[in-house]
């Protein structure tokens, strides 16, 4: 099965979900930017409504579809938010920041009464883990803060984690649309994703990473003739 063909199905389960006069929060990644596409058909068709993005990339991507962009300062809070994931395990936490744009994905996905995943089958897994986890850092003290982190993951029982930062070119590090730095961490399983979010929560040159616990209210998976709704387990 092609993955754009369920990527597709998924966006289009999201598109359903959107209401006339709904504040939207336009996630980013290739799923989203379907989703985005999508959107600005129906915009196009006469569709009103007000979009706040969750990076530059979609940002431009929507303008250009004609889809009306906010600020997220003229907002207190936003209806609906459409967004794809690296991983999501059965109670819904996410590894998010595939794209770079973890912390202006979270930052609106904290913000809004619902936030809708989109993804296609390949992102689900027993346990967080597998795909490396994205921890946005600020560059000052960069190489400290990265020694700190690991003590962190030491202390979640991750002693072989391995972290490399991520690069934009072969020589240049890649920097965030905040100006921050990627440190992508190779963990294994994650047993407790709560706990480990707690501990990076804790080391202060660290931005924002990507474990998102509890802000997803659903997944609509892609499938090749459809969707499947899955919900929080427990
Ligand atoms: C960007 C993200 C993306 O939502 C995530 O990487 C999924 O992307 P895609 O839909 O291209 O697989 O978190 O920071």
């Amino acid at each position: 099965m092609s993955s754009d063909i369920a990527k597709r199905n998924a966006a289009e389960a999201a598109l359903a979900l959107v209401q006339p006069d709904m504040i939207l929060g336009l996630g980013t990644g290739s799923t989203a930017a379907i989703f985005v596409t999508l959107l600005g058909e129906r915009v196009k068709a006469g569709l009103k409504i007000i979009c706040t993005p969750t990076s530059e990339a979609t940002d431009r991507l929507a303008r250009s579809l004609g889809v009306r962009i906010v600020s997220p300062d003229e907002l207190s809070s936003i209806d609906l938010t459409i967004d794809g994931a690296d991983e999501f395990d059965p109670a819904l936490n996410l590894i998010k920041g595939g794209g770079a744009a973890l912390l202006r994905e979270k930052i609106i996905a904290e913000a809004s009464d619902r936030m809708v995943v989109i993804t296609d089958a390949s992102k689900e897994v027993a346990t967080l883990g597998k795909f490396p986890l994205p921890v946005e850092v600020n560059p000052f003290a960069s190489e400290l803060t990265r020694r700190r982190i690991h003590l962190r993951l030491e202390a979640a029982g991750l002693a072989t984690a391995s972290s490399s930062w991520r690069m934009a070119t072969r020589e240049s590090l890649l920097h965030t649309d905040g100006g921050h730095l990627i440190l992508d961490i190779s963990c294994g399983a994650i047993p407790d994703p709560a706990r480990l979010a707690a501990l990076l929560d804790d080391v202060p040159g660290v931005v924002e990473h990507g474990l998102f616990i509890g802000y997803a209210s659903e997944v609509l998976v892609g499938e090749a003739d459809g969707v499947r709704r899955v919900l929080p387990a427990g």
